[in-house]
């Protein structure tokens, strides 16, 4: 199968169909080999990968919990629980983030984040052609300040997404999806 075949039939799947096992140590390392192989302009490598498994998805789902906790005290419990569980619906989680260079001459930070985004493509898309299921979610964790922090990160840093990657449970609905025609969303310009 051509590469153009195989992106045209990639797709997600959803957190909740994700079972253990999660890839091997040597799968993970294959596909972060091809995602250090995005775009990127600089050579400032701005991406970070923090590969959160077992103790560390518990730890980060207490940061979850913390920090919704910070935004909105009043949060109920099923909201606190919705969070808690977030980080531990998958074997393994990987957070994609971009190590912002506020003052680099010739990269502006959007241009670090696309990169880091392209990252997150290729990691959930090369899973997903090994067979595993793998899904990008963010929310308001992503955005936080709290997490970053925990994370290692620095407020100015961005995390573009979190990766949940897991086996296809037996669930999970059979693909392809339908997808759009891409004529939809193009023109020739200038045009006639
Ligand atoms: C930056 C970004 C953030 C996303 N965040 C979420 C999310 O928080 N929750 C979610 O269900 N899907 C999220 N998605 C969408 C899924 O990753 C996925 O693309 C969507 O479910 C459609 O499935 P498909 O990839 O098979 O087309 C996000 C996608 C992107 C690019």
């Amino acid at each position: 199968m051509t590469l153009v075949e195989r992106l045209r039939g990639r797709e997600s799947t959803s957190a909740k169909h994700l079972v253990a096992p999660g890839p091997a140590d040597e799968e993970i390392d294959a596909v972060l080999r091809a995602a250090v192989a995005v775009p990127e302009h600089g050579a400032i490598r701005p991406w970070r990968f923090l590969l959160v498994r077992e103790d560390g998805q518990h730890r980060l789902s207490d940061v979850f919990v913390e920090d919704l906790l910070r935004e909105r005290p009043d949060a109920s419990a099923a909201e606190v629980d919705k969070r808690r569980a977030a980080p531990l619906r998958s074997p393994l989680l990987i957070v994609v983030a971009a190590e912002i260079r506020e003052d680099h001459p010739k990269t502006p930070p959007v241009e670090q984040v696309v990169s880091a985004g392209l990252a997150a493509y290729v990691i959930q898309a090369c899973f997903a052609d090994m067979g595993y299921g793998a899904v990008w979610v963010t929310g308001p964790p992503a955005y936080s300040d709290h997490v970053k922090t925990a994370l290692g990160l620095a407020p100015k840093d961005a995390i573009v997404g979190f990766i949940h990657v897991g086996t296809r449970g037996p669930d999970t609905p059979p693909g392809p999806k339908r997808r759009p025609d891409p004529a939809d969303y193009m023109r020739t310009w200038p045009g006639d």
